[in-house]
């Protein structure tokens, strides 16, 4: 019997997206199907190059079309396109497809530190990946990349430095520290204006914006600023990080961005001599806290040296030691951001189509 395309189409309908919870087919997911005697081409395009269920999804179409009958081979190629939670937004600035916020309500919790693994694990996975220093105080993010001036501009218009494949935009690289502490609000409002528009970010699935600690009005109107997909939160493991937390939470909900998920930073300390783990600052309180509040928790970093070291080194830990604890962290961590993007993507998708339907 020969293998239709159509025949390859229905098998694939029944194909779900494990997170979407939506056939590949009205998804859009797969492209070029091409049927040569019994060998079935096709292609599968993700959500995203980081996707946290990337194999289980290949196996799934693999074995759909395997299926069918009279077919004797499959050639899969996999393929992302990531999609904008806002594409509709006015204030979304063209090629760059979502801005995710890295927030806490407290300093010193490891979000810059979260903010560049993050963005270099998401590199590391193929997706085009920016990195924004909003913290316009104490911007460390130049340090944590490696990275100590901008290159020359272009055609009037700032070029981002780069490292690890990340483009990186900081106040670190425009004024010294000890200038930063005199900004005003309407000055870093202006500032942050800037670093978005006047910067050839170029094309970008993510640009992550590491904001300064806190939940003051700075952060308010920054998120007010840039049209932002959603917002992880940062927080270390002890019970008041609960009150942080939720602290962060009404912040965001004030401005209507969507919490993406909360990570625990310095959850338990692994000892470099005797590898044995101590709870220094309790556990468990961030998947406490996401459990209470309802939102994805997306996991939990070890306190280790070598986490230290890579920030201050300029060398993130996720690409000098992929096989520790740590960096293995980070690059699960990316990816479930990834994901939490793709499903808010698709649900507003879903949202605009019936709102035209109205
Ligand atoms: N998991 C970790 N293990 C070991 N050290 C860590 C870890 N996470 C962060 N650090 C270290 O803790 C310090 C604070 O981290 P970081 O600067 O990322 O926090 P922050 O929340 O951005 O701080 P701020 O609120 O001042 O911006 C840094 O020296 C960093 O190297
Ligand atoms: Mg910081």
């Amino acid at each position: 019997m020969a293998v239709t395309e159509e025949a390859v189409l229905a098998a694939l309908k029944r194909v779900e997206d494990p997170e979407l919870h939506r056939d590949v087919i009205s998804l859009g997911m797969i492209k070029d199907v091409k049927v040569s005697a019994g060998t079935v081409s096709l292609t599968l395009v993700l959500t995203t190059p980081a996707c946290p269920v990337r194999q289980k999804f290949e196996s799934d179409v693999r074995t759909a079309v395997a299926a069918i009958p009279g077919v004797t081979g499959v050639n899969l190629a996999t393929t992302a396109q990531v999609r904008s939670v806002r594409s509709f937004d006015q204030q979304s600035i063209p090629g760059i497809r979502n801005v995710i916020a890295i927030a806490s309500g407290k300093g010193g919790v490891g979000k810059t530190t979260v903010s560049v693994n993050l963005a270099v694990a998401l590199a590391k996975d193929g997706a085009k990946v920016g990195l924004m220093d909003a913290d316009i105080y104490g911007p460390n993010v130049p340090l944590m990349m490696g990275l100590g001036s901008l290159p020359p501009m272009r055609d009037q218009r700032i070029v981002p430095a780069e490292n690890f494949g990340v483009k990186v935009m900081s106040m670190g690289f425009l004024v010294k520290p000890a200038e930063a502490v005199i900004w005003r609000g309407p000055m870093l409002h202006g500032a942050i204006n800037k670093f978005l528009k006047e910067v050839e970010w170029g094309d970008l699935d993510y640009l992550l914006c590491d904001l300064p600690p806190g939940t003051g009005d700075v952060q308010l109107s920054l998120c007010q600023v840039i049209s932002m997909s959603g917002a992880l939160i940062v927080t270390t493991p002890q019970d008041v990080a609960l009150l942080d937390v939720r602290k962060s939470i009404s912040m965001f909900e004030k401005v209507k961005v969507p919490i993406l998920g909360v990570v625990e930073n310095m959850s338990s300390f692994i000892c470099p001599h005797c590898s044995k783990s101590t709870d220094i600052f309790s556990k468990g309180g961030g998947a406490r806290a996401a459990e209470e509040l309802k939102i994805p928790f997306l996991g939990e970093v070890p306190l280790v040296p070598e986490v230290r070291e890579g920030s201050d080194s300029g060398h993130p830990i996720t690409l000098t030691h992929p096989d520790s604890p740590a960096a293995k962290a980070f690059v699960e961590i990316a990816r479930k951001l990834a994901g939490q993007v793709s499903i808010l993507a698709a649900q507003e998708q879903e949202h605009l189509k019936s709102a035209w339907k109205v």
